[in-house]
């Protein structure tokens, strides 16, 4: 029988095999602070870190578990929804990130009326598009299950789609079910190939 995979733990996968210690990376939606965590630790004290989120309660969560962290000062937590992270970024990481992280909809154990919103969600992804660096990835765990989450999934799906075609686009759905959760990794600077709907089992990890 196959193990169930969840989609970030899928997305961190993918992402130990692009960030190195001395790394730069971006947490668009901090949350509860275990995508920073995760971050933090995979690019160490000589790296980087930047995380968003427009809850205190995601702040404070993931500042008091950084706290115990021995690289803690890697990481810069703003208090700013992401679509303001090219003001936010300082100028000399920009062009540098290798990895930006998005993980959508709401705070697991919140409130589940502030979600992830198409407007700024886009504008956020059009953003990191020019943060990344030339090798850089962007991972977007998406849930169009809840209520806003198809209307935003949708609109994601489309902007990907109108990408340039030095960006490729790899799509991962844990179900065939249209309200199933999605996994999509954007890598920039490659021949873009088309986005087929595949699930995680059947991708080998050296077309990711
Ligand atoms: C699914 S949670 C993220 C989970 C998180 N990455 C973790 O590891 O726990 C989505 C988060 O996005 C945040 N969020 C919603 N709109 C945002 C925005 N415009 N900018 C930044 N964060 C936002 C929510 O407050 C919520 O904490």
């Amino acid at each position: 029988m196959s193990k169930r995979i969840s989609l970030t733990a899928h997305a961190h996968s993918i992402i130990l095999q692009y960030l190195t210690e001395g790394d730069f990376a971006i947490d668009a939606t901090v949350g509860n602070g275990h995508d920073t965590l995760f971050l933090a630790r995979q690019v160490g004290i000589k790296g980087k870190v930047f995380g968003f989120d427009i809850q205190q309660q995601a702040i404070e969560a993931t500042q008091t578990k950084l706290e115990t962290e021995e690289n803690a000062e890697n990481t810069r937590l703003f208090f700013h929804s992401h679509n303001r992270m090219d003001q936010c970024i300082p100028i000399e990481y920009q062009g540098h990130i290798k990895v930006i992280m998005f993980n959508l909809g709401y705070l697991p154990g919140s409130d589940k009326s502030i979600i992830t919103q198409t407007d700024s969600t886009l504008a956020a992804l059009k953003h990191s598009l020019n943060l990344l660096a030339k090798s850089g990835i962007i991972t977007i765990a998406a849930y169009p299950g809840h209520t806003g989450g198809m209307a935003e999934t949708n609109a994601v799906d489309q902007w990907l789609k109108q990408l340039p075609p030095q960006h490729s686009v790899q799509s991962l759905y844990s179900s065939d079910k249209e309200s199933a959760p999605r996994l999509y990794i954007v890598k920039k600077n490659k021949l873009a190939s088309p986005s087929p709907k595949i699930p995680f089992s059947e991708i080998p990890k050296s077309n990711l």
